[in-house]
């Protein structure tokens, strides 16, 4: 069966929806797009045209499918049943609230059967907290994308204890055939990987400048100008095995070090008051003032296009 004749629905037509309609339509499945609002679903569609076209322009479309073949893969519906009808997958993209989510999944649960896939992006909610209760809860999962999706294209793959082995499996197979490249957590944990990453360097980046070490400039300028730059190729472990010969020499010459300055980290401190307003002052000059942050990430998408075309041409070498 070709990938046209396959129905994926999504759910929710913000940035995540868009983005994963992008990714479905480019490995040829058809996809129903269904909002509570309407004019989201037109607004949808007309950005993902645009964006489809700067792909093209950049020779970043993936697939083998034209811009215009791809774009008419997408429908959309105000009606939930017509939007999960005959679909094997199922992507929720509704706002980061548990509430509106299970309002969600438990409509769409008296509306699909045992062969489908129920996939979550939610960011931290835990699967088994989403889908307790479902009829369906055994086809379960959340895939959490990497935002921007296209040029970020790690997605953590979260089974509940009760999901399915084949839906972990197959959620890998299709998010794979996109061309994203899934990490599958073993258990639930609050935050999955991402995060409990990305708010470990917060808050130590907080801390910082909490006490007057060095300036948020400066700290934006280690990561941007030091760790990410490496980061963009390979993660911490490979870089700690290269900094070294090997990761059991490394651990000769640098883990006592190194337990000695974690013992220093302070705890957990909520971000708020004057030190976040130093921050926020310190990016308004940075970045510029909050209404030009619309422009600000047209620029960072713009060296993002960058870099994705850079590691594809030296992943093919
Ligand atoms: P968004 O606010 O851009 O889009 C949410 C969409 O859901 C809106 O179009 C809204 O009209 C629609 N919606 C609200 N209630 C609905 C309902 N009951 N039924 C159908 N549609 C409904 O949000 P975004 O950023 O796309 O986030 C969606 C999910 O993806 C969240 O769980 C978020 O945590 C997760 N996520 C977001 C990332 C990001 O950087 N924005 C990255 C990774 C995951």
């Amino acid at each position: 069966m070709s990938n046209s004749s396959k129905k994926i629905g999504v759910i929710g037509s913000g940035l995540i929806g868009r983005s994963y309609t992008m990714l479905f339509i480019s490995a040829g499945y058809r996809v129903t797009l269904y909002d509570i609002l309407p004019e989201q679903t037109q607004s949808a569609k007309k950005d993902i045209w645009e964006q489809l076209g700067a792909l093209e322009r950049e020779g970043l479309l993936r697939g083998t499918l034209t811009r215009q073949q791809q774009f008419d893969l997408i429908s959309t519906t105000q009606n939930l049943e017509e939007c999960v009808k005959d679909a094997f997958f199922v992507q929720e993209c509704v706002p980061e609230n548990l509430e509106i989510k299970r309002s969600v999944w438990f409509k769409v649960d008296k509306l699909v059967d045992n062969n489908v896939i129920l996939s979550s992006s939610t960011s931290a909610l835990l699967p088994s907290v989403i889908s307790e209760g479902l009829e369906y809860k055994n086809r379960f999962i959340v895939s959490h994308p990497t935002n921007p999706p296209f040029y970020a294209p790690a997605t953590e793959v979260v089974p509940a204890s009760w999901t399915d082995a084949d839906v972990k499996e197959k959620t890998i197979a299709l998010l794979k055939e996109v061309g994203q490249v899934p990490v599958v957590l073993n258990k639930e944990i609050k935050g999955f990987v991402l995060n409990r990453i990305q708010y470990s360097i917060l808050g130590e980046c907080y801390r910082l400048i909490r006490d007057g070490v060095v300036s948020p400039e400066d700290v934006d300028t280690i990561m941007s100008q030091g760790l990410g730059v490496r980061y963009a190729f390979m993660g911490p472990w490979e870089t700690a095995y290269l900094n070294a010969n090997g990761m059991l020499h490394y651990g000769e010459l640098y883990s006592d070090m190194i337990l000695g300055i974690q013992q220093d980290l302070g705890p957990p401190e909520r971000m708020e008051g004057p030190t976040l307003e130093a921050v926020n002052e310190a990016m308004r000059k940075l970045a510029g003032p909050e209404e030009t942050i619309p422009a600000r990430r047209q620029w960072r998408d713009r060296r993002l296009t960058a870099l994705a075309k850079l590691k594809k041409e030296m992943d093919k070498a």
